[in-house]
């Protein structure tokens, strides 16, 4: 009720705009008791996965809270886990606005961001200041101005400030809107990449006397051999799981939809059939020796089950949030 009221007057506004309020609010309101706009008691259902407990299997995808300034209003919405970023070493403004587009035919949207973020000293700032004592996943990424070359030395760097702060740590290389991003996905490059931050990440365990799981986040615009490629090199590097998937560049399922030119990736339901894909070839593909986090189109407690079908052992929204509010958490779980 509450949501739906707030989302008829965010719908008329600018996507940007109402994103940037409803963030304001929640920070602004998360320790009042307006918080009973949004917080929701959902019984507990814990999972184990790469050795810690969630208190249930679904969690906010990354991107909407870029740099954790809400993490504990999201979880008063009952989430079993929250990822905040991508986050880089240094902040940076992100492309030209407008940069995001809803589509509401097809509950979707269309965003160029392109990792508009206040640096990773500013998140962790919020990360410490916060009372959420639930499973954080902080994800990263490097700055639009560091060649790609360069790109492994953002990432470690974001690695080595996040450590001990992340419950796990996404390592994202499939965003659209970052030039050149996707292509650390491929090849000599992700091989490279992967095994300098699994070197990483067993110093910074050993210096700290604790594992943090890295994952890996992809897109969903591989084709089969690439994702043989990348279940192949994430197997070899002893990565401890992955995300899949990011947004598409496939408009094919939106053609005639106002915005549906628009640059950028596109999320929600059009790209939930391209990402269960990926995670139904990644289950067969790796077994059950890479565990997988599914997210894409998830939209319903039907949409939840396709892709646990597939193989996802947890699940992440975004644009169906956007589109239906904390009561997609209750609704997922609920009836799952
Ligand atoms: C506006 C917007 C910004 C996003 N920003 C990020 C980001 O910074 N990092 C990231 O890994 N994914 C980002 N994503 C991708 C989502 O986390 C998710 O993988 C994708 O949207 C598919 O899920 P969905 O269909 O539930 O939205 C973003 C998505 C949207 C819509």
């Amino acid at each position: 009720m509450f949501y739906d009221l707030a989302r008829r007057f965010m719908f008329t506004q600018d996507a940007e705009w109402a994103h940037n309020f409803a963030l304001n609010n929640l920070k602004r309101f998360a320790h009042t008791p307006l918080n009973a706009m949004w917080a929701q008691s959902i019984a507990d259902k814990p999972v184990e996965f790469l050795g810690l407990e969630f208190k249930n299997l679904l969690g906010l995808a990354a991107g909407l809270d870029k740099n954790a300034e809400c993490i504990d209003a999201f979880g008063q919405m009952g989430f079993g886990f929250i990822e905040v970023g991508t986050v880089t070493p240094r902040p940076q403004v992100g492309n030209d606005k407008p940069r995001i587009f809803r589509l509401p035919q097809s509950n979707a949207i269309i965003n160029r961001m392109g990792f508009n973020n206040k640096g990773v000293d500013y998140l962790l700032g919020n990360v410490k200041s916060s009372k959420y004592n639930g499973i954080l996943g902080i994800n990263i990424g490097k700055n639009k101005d560091t060649p790609n070359e360069k790109g492994k030395d953002d990432y470690i760097h974001c690695m080595r400030k996040v450590f001990t702060s992340a419950s796990y740590i996404t390592v994202n290389i499939s965003s659209p809107n970052t030039p050149g991003l996707r292509d650390l996905q491929y090849g000599e490059a992700l091989d490279d990449l992967l095994s300098s931050l699994k070197n990483e990440q067993d110093d910074l365990s050993a210096k700290h006397g604790k594992h943090v799981p890295m994952l890996v986040k992809i897109a969903p615009d591989l084709d089969q051999i690439q994702i043989e490629q990348v279940a192949g090199s994430l197997l070899n590097n002893n990565i401890d799981g992955v995300i899949a998937t990011n947004t598409t560049l496939d408009r094919s399922l939106v053609q005639g939809q106002k915005y549906c030119d628009e640059m950028g990736g596109l999320s929600g339901q059009p790209v939930r059939q391209k990402s269960t894909h990926v995670v139904s070839e990644l289950k067969r593909l790796t077994g059950n020796k890479l565990p997988i986090i599914g997210v894409g189109g998830i939209d319903s407690a039907q949409s939840a089950k396709e892709k646990l079908n597939a193989g996802a052992d947890l699940l992440q929204v975004y644009t169906g949030f956007i589109y239906q509010g904390p009561p997609l958490v209750k609704k997922i779980l609920t009836g799952l």
